[in-house]
């Protein structure tokens, strides 16, 4: 599966696509945003408690005619396996016969229901109960019973006593009057029906809007336990089988599952309004990786001769109307090459013979890998060239590159547990970068991979209320926790990430040259089930057989403290010995570490280096310090972690870190554009943590005024960003901005001249990416010709809005520097163009701009707006708010609008969701004054009645955030602002 969009926001690039104003959604990488971050993983968390204790809480469906329906009980007899949230080793399934036939109409009842029978044939241990899973399905009796029973090659079944659900465990028990025998292969049957939900879960519907008319659609999500509520089967991912899949559905719709259909649809004899299509039998897989779809989407479609030879049918999947204008064609064209890729990689063919991919008006995660048919939201599938900016373009292959990564990793070979997802994640969340660069390969997808991802993770990370990235089998048992491990929960980029890293920097350490994936590992596990050992086991072989490859120790050795124990360290250099030490790093000094860890917060760590430019022998740092005489220099300048291929941050002795900006001032091109993010990344986290000065960091920034890469620029960017939350409103903003221009007018200019007067964009992606920096950093610290340029473009539109003359990768710094300037004029044009809209990335980017205003009036309105369902759509409200909020002149309007709107918002718009926890976040964000603080405690006070539902935890963390901004503020605002004066001229 893939992360949601909504965490998408978080990564940097995108931050700097919002505008300079709003371009603080969610500043992760950048400095002393310690409590923020924590807000961020909490919510990420508390969504996901949401999605479970929804789960856990609806109501079962439960058939009052059946008096055996076990009701919860709050302790299970544990002595019955039904008890148990595991299933019993006793049987092992072999292949199942499903049927299913959606309804896209609701019956008399008003229901959307599905009818489906299921067969399954399983081998036998010694056993008298057969537990199988099975969750809000409605059966019907076949002889007095749920299900019926049969024993395949001449044996005999025993009866069925008596069939029973176990609603807590999601169990459908068949107690037998005898004993089934081992090595006997039983066939089981039953007929049920299942409601056809829109709750994104099992076999569920979808709806969308065609014009006017609305449609239906159904589809499933099956991870990571949701198959059960399809049909009854042994729903755990280790239980692989064999699947014959049937669909019924409406004549004029198109059956889509994992497998092509054996042959054209028939009618069915006593309707023949309806079709049957029967799909080859599947290879031998996890439940959860199931899919199957009935819907009016049309395809496009190629044949991809394969370097193996072999034949992949490739189709990408839409609403008819979306295949129409083309925009399935980008993701068309990418496929092939990315399952050319992977079977290199892996060096094992595509294991299916074709590859169907299908963008869902309404999905929950950003992809789902479901094996032959993978799942995903629309724009992570489609692309518009018309509308779409680059980084549209970039997520939709990456996407496309994880869920294809998955179609060996993850479905071919399947971790046993959902403990183990992390691994499963973790490495296509690797690999996803090495197919999209395979597939795109002049934009560096390789190194955006450190902003991306990398900076993320460790801002999450560095926080001791991190955890580590492996957890016992037996601690993932419930429902609750399996959705805490797995998709499409959004919690999966986190446990995942640290491990691309370090996997990364293992393979470069490895082999440079090529990739080390241990196709062995593969061959031994494909159809099977492994577990991360498996994997560091053949590793190891691959390891062994390099003789060029001189581990320290074995790679579980090396592994086992990156995922066992929460966190990184910071490596020490003191160039005046040569010493280099290693420390886990924590954002916050205040906080404490209170999980134990057995490696004491120490790694074995792989140490590259630079010195005055020229690379050095690469060395291990196995305990807490060591000394190399290469490292010892009073003259040299030495740079560690070259290209940030490892998992740690770098901190030096002062003399060391004004060498190397010397180095930057002088020449930047001589130390690695990744390197040069990397000083000024590490440099501010390092301030935060009060382990350099702050004026240290401010240092690293000086040699932008040369800098022309994207990477540096965005480590600046999002650095900075915390500083203008905090001084924006201050005395301190007014230098910040003399700076800021300062350094962004050569850049600026560079690209005025790349894009000749900004009328064609730049050929490289990074280029395009940094295109938008300069706009937004120039536009908000005042150069002159960049307010010109935003008015002028969006006045050519005014005066012909059929035209759109900006492209789109510009939209929202342009949109949101013009209604910036602008007056009612050009709001009420922006409002009118966002009503008629009908793309949602482009409504999107207009009503984040509409909130750029200056004037106080129109936000106010606006504000109203908000809770007007038929002006702001209901789902967008909150996030409304809070880009209002983002804007400096709309903080306190937006703080008293939510203060007086409180219970309104809390009883209309939804106490439960997870936009509501990010709106106190938003409207907090800037408060660092005691004064807001006081409001922040009243505002508390007055509310316990109304309450704050899941924003409860955000609320307690902006109370803290208050605290450690008034702090940051009282310590660095004299500083800072000295520092500014000083180099702004
Ligand atoms: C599924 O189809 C295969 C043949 O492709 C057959 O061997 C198997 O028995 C079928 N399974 C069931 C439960 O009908
Ligand atoms: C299942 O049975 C219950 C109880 O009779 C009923 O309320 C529910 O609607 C049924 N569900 C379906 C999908 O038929
Ligand atoms: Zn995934």
């Amino acid at each position: 599966a893939s992360r949601t969009p909504t965490l998408t926001m978080a990564k940097g690039f995108y931050i700097s696509k919002a505008l300079g104003i709003l371009g603080i959604v969610l500043g992760v990488a950048a400095a002393c945003t310690i409590i923020a971050l924590s807000v961020v993983y909490a919510q990420e968390k508390d969504k996901n408690a949401e999605l479970s204790a929804q789960v856990a809480t609806t109501v079962p469906t439960v058939d009052p005619s059946k008096p055996t329906v076990t009701t919860p009980t709050t302790t299970l007899d544990q002595s019955k396996p039904w008890n148990r949230y595991r299933l019993p080793r006793s049987l092992v399934p072999d292949s199942y016969q499903v049927t299913l036939r959606p309804y896209l109409t609701t019956n008399q009842h008003g229901l959307y229901i599905f009818e489906g029978s299921s067969t399954v044939h399983f081998m036998c241990q010694e056993t008298n109960v057969i537990i199988i899973h099975s969750k809000k399905l409605n059966y019907t009796d076949i002889q007095g019973h749920r299900v019926t029973l049969k024993a395949l090659g001449g044996a005999q079944a025993p009866k069925i006593d008596r069939t029973e659900l176990v609603e807590v465990t999601e169990y459908l028990v068949v107690h037998l009057k005898g004993q089934l025998e081992k090595g006997v292969m039983y066939e089981m049957s039953s007929k049920f029906q299942g409601e056809l939900a829109d709750d994104l879960a099992g076999f569920y519907r979808s709806e969308y809007m065609d014009g006017n008319e609305k449609k239906v659609l159904a589809t499933t999500q099956m991870q990571s336990a949701d198959a059960r509520k399809s049909f009854p089967c042994f729903d755990e991912p280790a239980m692989k089988a064999r699947f014959n899949i049937t669909l019924i559905h409406p004549h004029n719709l198109t059956a889509l599952s994992n497998m092509l259909p054996t042959g054209p649809s028939t009618p069915l004899p006593e309707d023949p309004t309806w079709h049957v299509t029967k799909f080859h039998t599947t290879p031998v897989m996890s439940t959860y990786l199931l899919a199957y779809i009935v819907s009016e989407f049309t395809s496009v479609n190629m044949t991809e001769t394969m370097s193996t030879n072999q034949n992949v049918l490739i189709r990408i999947w839409a609403r008819p109307s979306a295949t129409a204008a083309g925009h399935g064609q980008y993701a068309l064209n990418v496929t092939g090459r990315i399952l050319n890729f992977f079977a290199q990689h892996y060096n094992t063919p595509y294991p299916l013979d074709k590859s169907d991919q299908i963008g869902l008006p309404d999905f929950n995660a950003g992809a789902m890998e479901n094996w032959g048919l993978v799942t995903y939201r629309e724009n992570s599938l489609l692309f518009d060239p018309d509308s779409s900016s680059s980084s549209n373009k970039e997520r939709v292959v990456t996407v496309i590159a994880h869920e294809l990564a998955h179609q060996w990793f993850g479905n071919l070979v399947t971790v046993a547990w959902w403990n183990d997802l992390w691994l499963n994640e973790g490495f296509a969340s690797y690999v996803e970068y090495l197919g999209a660069d395979h597939a795109e390969p002049h934009w560096n997808l390789k190194d955006i991979i450190v902003q991306n991802e990398l900076y993320r993770v460790m801002a999450v990370d560095a926080l001791a209320s991190s955890h580590p990235l492996c957890t016992p089998a037996e601690e993932v048992t419930r429902r609750a926790q399996i959705s805490e491990m797995s998709t499409p929960s959004p919690t999966v980029p986190k446990p995942s990430l640290p491990l691309r890293a370090e996997w990364w920097s293992l393979e470069h350490q490895l082999n440079p040259h090529r990739g080390l994936f241990p196709q062995s590992y593969l061959q031994t596990f494909s159809y099977k089930s492994t577990t991360y050992l498996d994997l560091w086991e053949h590793l190891q072989k691959a390891v062994d057989q390099q003789t060029a490859i001189n581990l320290p120790q074995t790679v579980k050795n090396i592994m086992d403290p990156w995922i066992l124990q929460m966190g990184f360290p910071v490596i020490t250099l003191d160039t005046k010995t040569g010493s280099i030490s290693q420390k886990h790093f924590l954002l916050d000094p205040d906080s404490v570490v209170t999980r134990p860890s057995n490696f004491s917060y120490q790694w074995i760590v792989h140490i590259s280096s630079l010195k005055n430019g020229a690379q050095q022998a690469d060395t291990w740092l196995e305990g807490a310090t060591k000394t190399e005489t290469m490292f010892k220099t009073t003259n040299e300048w030495v740079l560690l972690n070259v290209n940030v291929t490892g998992y740690y941050q770098v901190n030096y002795d002062l003399d060391n870190w004004k060498r190397i900006q010397t180095q930057l001032q002088n020449d930047l091109k001589v130390i690695p554009v990744l390197n040069r993010a990397q000083v000024i990344h590490d440099a501010f986290d390092l301030a935060s943590a009060r382990q350099v000065p702050v004026t240290l960091a401010l240092d690293n920034t000086l040699f932008l005024i040369n800098e022309k890469e994207y990477l540096p620029w965005q480590a600046a960017v999002s650095s900075l960003s915390y500083f203008k939350l905090m001084f924006e409103g201050s005395e301190v903003y007014g230098s910040m901005q003399k700076y800021l221009k300062k350094q962004v007018t050569p850049l600026f200019s560079h690209f005025e001249n790349l894009t000749s007067n900004w009328t064609t964009r730049p050929e490289n992606l990074m280029d395009q990416y940094n295109e938008v920096n300069a706009i937004s950093t120039a536009c908000s610290s005042g150069v002159p010709g960049c307010q010109a340029l935003a008015s002028s473009l969006f006045s050519q539109w005014m005066a012909n809005p059929s035209k759109n003359p900006i492209h789109p990768n510009l939209r929202s710094t342009i949109y949101c520097n013009a209604i910036a300037q602008g007056g009612e004029a050009e709001w009420d044009f922006a409002w009118d163009q966002f009503r008629k809209a009908t793309l949602v990335n482009e409504a999107d980017k207009l009503r984040a701009a509409l909130a750029c205003s200056k004037e106080i009036w129109i936000l106010n309105r606006y504000l109203e707006y908000t809770l007007d369902p038929s002006l702001i759509r209901k789902q967008d409200a909150t996030s409304t708010i809070s880009s209002i909020a983002g804007n400096i002149i709309g903080k306190t309007l937006a703080w008293d609008f939510v203060q007086i709107n409180w219970k309104k918002l809390f009883n209309d718009y939804g106490g439960g969701s997870f936009s509501f926890s990010n709106l106190i976040q938003a409207v907090t964000r800037r408060f660092s004054t005691e004064h807001e603080l006081q409001q922040l405690e009243q505002f508390k006070k007055n509310n316990m009645d109304t309450g704050f539902g899941s924003a409860t935890r955000a609320l307690e963390q902006a109370l803290e955030k208050t605290k450690a901004n008034i702090k940051w503020v009282k310590e660095n605002k004299k500083v800072v602002h000295n520092w500014f004066k000083d180099n702004s001229n």
